[in-house]
C-alpha cells in the first residue's frame, strides 16, 4: 500500500472498568506490574505508535485513575464514560473524545499489558493492507476460559465474536480468543456502536459486537494472530496478575543477558522495567531490582537482595541487602544484611558492611562502616573507619541532627555519638565512648570511666557458686605457676 493512502492514527485506551475479580480497592489498571501501573504499559505502547491523539475512557475510581494517567501520560486525553456499561460503550464515548478526527483508530484494554509496538505495528498494516473495516488481534489460547472467541464460517472468515457468558458449549469449545485489541475504521465505529445493544449476559454494550454488525453490513474483518499467544494475556485477577508478571520478568531479564548481564537465576530476579544496567553486572539468585535502579558495569548484585531507585557504581558488590534512594559508590561494598535507606551515599570504595543500617548519610571515600551500626544524618569524610557498635543518635525527641566526621577518624566499638556533634579530622574515640561534645582534630576522646578491679569479690561474695570455685582455682594455679602474689591491676 503506499503512503499517500495511510490514513492518521488515533488511539482509544479502555480503562474504565471496575475490575470486579481483582478483589481490590485498587483500581484494576493502577495494579502494579514491573514497576509501574498495568495501564502505564499500555499507554507506554499507546505512545511508541506516535499516534495524533491518545484518548484514555475512565469511570471507576475516575479521580485516581485520571490523576495516573496524567502523570504517566501528560498527552493522553481523559475522557469519562457514562453509566452505560461495557467496552463498547466506552469506545462510543472515546470516539467523541478524539473530535472530527478521521482515519484509523487502535483500541487497547487498560489490562492487556504486555502486547508489543512491533505486534500492533503489524496489526496496523493488516488492516491498512485489507481495507478492513475491523481488524481484531486473536490468539490461539490451550486455555481459553474467560476470553471471548473467534467464530468463523466455513470459508474461515471471522463472523463474530461471542463472549464467554454467552457461548454455548460448542462456541465455548473454539480455542481462539478475542485479544480485546481492535484497529477500526472511525466510519466503521460511527456507524455501528449507535447499533449495539446490551441484549447479553452481562447486559453491557459490547464493543464485540460491532465486529458481527460489520460484518452483515458485508464489510471486511481482517485479523492478526498474535505470534506469542501468552502476550495476549489479559488481567481479570490476581492469578493473571502474577502471570503477567512472570512473562514480562522472562522477557525483560532475557533483554539483558543478551545486553551483557550475567543473571544466574531468572526464575529468582525480578527486574522493573525501568532498571538499567551497563555490561558486566552479575546478578546472583533471590534478587529484586527495582524501580528506576542504575547497576554500572561489574557490579555484583546479590544473592537475597532488593534495590529500588538505587545508583549502583562500578564493580561495587553488594550482598544480601536491602537499598531505596541509595547512591552506593564504584568498588563499594555493602552487607551481607545491610540497610540503607532514602539519601544513604557510598562513595567509591565505601564500605557498610553486616547489620549496618544508613539514613541520610554520606560514607566518604575509601571509609567504613564494618559492623552492627546505626548512621542517621550524618557526614563521614574520606578514610574513616568506625568501631563494631558505632550509633549516631540522631534524634532528640524534637529534632533530627546531624553528625559530622572529618577525614581519617577511627572511633572505638561501641561508640555512640550524640548529635549534633562534629569529630575533627584525624581524631579518635576510645571503646564504649558517648561522645556528647565536639572533638577537636587529632585528639583521643575518651568518655568511659577508669575500670576499677575489687579484687576477690566473687568468693567473698558468692561463695560455694560455681564461679567462686572457678576463679578459686584459676588463682591457686596462677599463684602455682608464679610463685608469686599477683599484682594488683
Ligand atoms: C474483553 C472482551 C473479550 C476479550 C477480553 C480480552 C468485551 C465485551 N469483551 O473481555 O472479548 O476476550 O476483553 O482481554 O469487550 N472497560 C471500560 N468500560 C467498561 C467495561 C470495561 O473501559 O464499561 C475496560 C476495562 O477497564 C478493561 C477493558 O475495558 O481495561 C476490558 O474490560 P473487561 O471487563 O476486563 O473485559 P473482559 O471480560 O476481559
Ligand atoms: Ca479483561
Amino acid at each position: 500500500m503506499s503512503e499517500t493512502q495511510t490514513a492518521p492514527l488515533a488511539v482509544i485506551v479502555l480503562a474504565a472498568g471496575q475490575g470486579t475479580r481483582m478483589r481490590s480497592r485498587l483500581p484494576k489498571v493502577l495494579h502494579p506490574l514491573a514497576g509501574r501501573p498495568l495501564v502505564g504499559h499500555v499507554l507506554d505502547t499507546a505512545a511508541a505508535l506516535s499516534p495524533v491523539r491518545i484518548v484514555v475512557v475512565v469511570r471507576h475510581e475516575r479521580e485516581q485513575v485520571a490523576r495516573a494517567v496524567a502523570d504517566l501520560l501528560p498527552d493522553a486525553v481523559v475522557v469519562d464514560q457514562d453509566d452505560v456499561p461495557g467496552t463498547g460503550r466506552a469506545v462510543e464515548l472515546g470516539l467523541d473524545g478524539l473530535g472530527d478526527f478521521a482515519g484509523d483508530v487502535l483500541v487497547l484494554s487498560g489490562d492487556v499489558p504486555l502486547l508489543e509496538p512491533v505486534t500492533l505495528e503489524a496489526l496496523i498494516a493488516t488492516h491498512r493492507d485489507r481495507s478492513a473495516s475491523v481488524t481484531l488481534l486473536s490468539a490461539v489460547l490451550a486455555e481459553p476460559a474467560g476470553y471471548g472467541r473467534v467464530l468463523r464460517d466455513a470459508a474461515g472468515d471471522v463472523e463474530r465474536i461471542v463472549e464467554q457468558k454467552d457461548a454455548t458449549d460448542h462456541e465455548a469449545a473454539v480455542d481462539e480468543i478475542n485479544a480485546g485489541v481492535y484497529v477500526f475504521t472511525t466510519d466503521a465505529l460511527r456507524r455501528h456502536l449507535p447499533e449495539v445493544g446490551q441484549a447479553n449476559a452481562q447486559g453491557e454494550k459490547y464493543l464485540t459486537d460491532v465486529v458481527g454488525i460489520a460484518r452483515r453490513a458485508g464489510e471486511r474483518i481482517a485479523v492478526g494472530i498474535a505470534p506469542d499467544p501468552a502476550a495476549a494475556l489479559g488481567v481479570n485477577d490476581r492469578v493473571q496478575l502474577s502471570e503477567a508478571a512472570r512473562l514480562l520478568n522472562a522477557r525483560t531479564v532475557r533483554r539483558w543477558q543478551r545486553a551483557g548481564v550475567s543473571i544466574l537465576d531468572p526464575a529468582t530476579t525480578w527486574i522493573d522495567v525501568d532498571a538499567t544496567f551497563e555490561p558486566d553486572v552479575t546478578v546472583l539468585p533471590n534478587t529484586q531490582i527495582l524501580g528506576a535502579t542504575t547497576i554500572a558495569a561489574g557490579a555484583t548484585i546479590g544473592p537475597d537482595t532488593s534495590l529500588t531507585d538505587c545508583e549502583v557504581g562500578a564493580d561495587a558488590v553488594v550482598r544480601r541487602s536491602d537499598a531505596t534512594l541509595a547512591v552506593i559508590g564504584a568498588r563499594a561494598n555493602v552487607g551481607p544484611f545491610a540497610y540503607l535507606r532514602a539519601g544513604a551515599i557510598l562513595a567509591d570504595d565505601a564500605k557498610a558492611g553486616t547489620f549496618v543500617e544508613v539514613k541520610n548519610s554520606t560514607i566518604g571515600e575509601g571509609s567504613k562502616v564494618p559492623h552492627l551500626s546505626y548512621i542517621g544524618d550524618t557526614t563521614i569524610g574520606r578514610g574513616v573507619n568506625l568501631g563494631a557498635g558505632a550509633i549516631t543518635a540522631n534524634y532528640d525527641d524534637i529534632a533530627k541532627h546531624r553528625t559530622e566526621i572529618g577525614d581519617e577518624v577511627h572511633s572505638g566499638s561501641h561508640n555512640v555519638f550524640v548529635a549534633p556533634v562534629r569529630i575533627g579530622a584525624g581524631a579518635k574515640t576510645g571503646a564504649g565512648a558517648v561522645i556528647r561534645k565536639d572533638v577537636p582534630a587529632g585528639a583521643l576522646a575518651l568518655s568511659v570511666a577508669p575500670q576499677r578491679n575489687v579484687e576477690g569479690w566473687v568468693e567473698n561474695n558468692r561463695p560455694g557458686t560455681a564461679a567462686a570455685d572457678a576463679a578459686a582455682r584459676a588463682r591457686s594455679a596462677q599463684e602455682t605457676s608464679d610463685g608469686t602474689q599477683r599484682q594488683d591491676g
